[in-house]
């Protein structure tokens, strides 16, 4: 069993605080009319919640991953769309560009990234590569001292609101993946432009965009890593992402808990509490359990990759098992809600529909079981 430390808990109490003081009051709202939350995001800038992992000398707060796990959570138990922001902010952007980029790179994107002053944004998926994504097309071509980027990314999490966007293209076809470069590319730069948004089930205040590359000429001390580094970057990057997902699949599960206890105490039928109802108070009692297991995983994810050991596998299970659990956990709210359950009047309906997605995106339930599998079988002790 993980449990936080002082200071641990004194940041989750701290962001706990915030999340329901500035969080949570607009969530419904935003949702409706789709708005991106660019005021909380910039006060959770302010809170050093953007970078928390990074060190202060880049922008960052120097955190550990079980305190960024903790203060994600309650984010994403407010407001799931600002979480999901946060933690491709924190996950894969600041941490791949802390752990692959040059001293000048840190310090040009990682910086701004990190103090919450811009968003940042991972294109890797593209119309015809998701879960493959060494199928990608997108190309980028080496012209002396730049690169020519081609191609067009899709499903990008901020993509309309980034200001900074790690994207990967083929440098040699021949290689599969390892032909396959990272680089960093800023709004602004000629040839790169936001295609089409996603109207979304779910996550309506966070925007989803195709990113456009037409002959994007970037100097190619903007790739990321080596040429053919790339896929590495990425996987690993999407390995601190799932952490993420899985964080925020607690945190919704959570809320949606909370929202049942709170619930059931007040409704009254058949002349009592329905809190007092065994077989209603059996499904708390296992919505509760799946909960603390799901948190335990991601904890335990989290610290592997404090004491710097792979956490590959644990970050798949993390997140394998949490998604899952809270599109399970979400469900049921709605029915211990009844008919009010379906209704805008109370904030289940908005968890069940932004919980769908945590099954599919930074790896479908599918690929979580492929990596978790490969690992197994390689485990030398089998
Ligand atoms: N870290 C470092 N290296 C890794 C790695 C990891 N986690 N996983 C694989 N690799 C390396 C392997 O070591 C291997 O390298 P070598 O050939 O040098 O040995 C290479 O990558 C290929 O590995 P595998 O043989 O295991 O590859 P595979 O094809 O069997 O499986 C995969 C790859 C796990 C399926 C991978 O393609 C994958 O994760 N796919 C899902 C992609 C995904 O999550 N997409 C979501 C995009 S982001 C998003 O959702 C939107 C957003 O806005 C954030």
């Amino acid at each position: 069993m993980i449990h936080l430390t002082e200071e641990q808990r004194m940041i989750q109490s701290m962001v706990r605080e915030f999340a329901r003081r500035a969080v949570a009051p607009g969530a419904a709202e935003r949702d409706r009319t789709k708005t991106f939350p660019a005021d909380v995001l910039k006060q959770l800038g302010e809170l050093g919640l953007m970078g928390m992992m990074v060190p202060m000398e880049y922008g960052g707060s120097g955190a550990d991953a079980i305190s960024y796990v903790a203060a994600l959570e309650e984010i994403a138990a407010a407001c799931a769309a600002t979480a999901v922001v946060m933690s491709v902010q924190n996950s894969i952007v600041c941490q791949t560009l802390l752990h692959f980029g040059t001293p000048e790179q840190k310090k040009r994107f990682l910086l701004p990234l990190a103090k919450g002053e811009v968003i940042g944004a991972f294109a890797l998926t593209e119309p015809e590569a998701g879960s493959d994504p060494v199928s990608q097309t997108t190309q980028a071509v080496r012209d002396g001292k730049y690169y020519i980027i081609n191609g067009t990314k899709r499903f990008i999490t901020s993509g309309k609101n980034a200001h900074t966007v790690i994207v990967t293209a083929k440098t040699d076809e021949a290689k599969r993946h390892k032909g396959i470069s990272a680089f960093v590319v800023n709004k602004g730069t000629a040839g790169f432009k936001v295609g089409h948004e996603e109207e979304k089930l779910g996550l309506r205040a966070s925007d989803t965009t195709d990113l456009i590359f037409e002959e994007c000429r970037i100097p190619a001390d903007q790739r990321l890593g080596a040429e053919g580094q790339g896929f590495d970057i990425a996987m690993q990057g999407l390995d601190s992402g799932r952490i993420g997902i899985a964080a925020q699949s607690v945190g919704v599960a959570q809320a949606a808990l909370d929202a049942c206890i709170r619930y059931t105490q007040k409704r009254t039928q058949f002349g009592q509490s329905i809190a007092k109802f065994q077989g209603l108070r059996w499904i708390v009692a296992d919505m509760a359990t799946q909960i603390a297991a799901a948190r335990q995983l991601t904890l335990a994810a989290a610290a592997l990759k404090d004491r710097g050991q792979n956490f590959t596998m644990q970050a798949a299970m993390a997140k394998l098992f949490a998604s899952e659990m809270v599109n399970r956990i979400t469900g049921q709210a709605i029915q211990l809600h009844g008919g009010y359950g379906y209704t805008q009047d109370y904030p289940v309906e908005r968890y069940y529909r932004d919980a769908r997605v945590f099954t599919i995106y930074e790896g479908t339930s599918e690929i979580q079981r492929i990596v978790i599998a490969n690992h197994i079988y390689k485990d030398k002790r089998n």
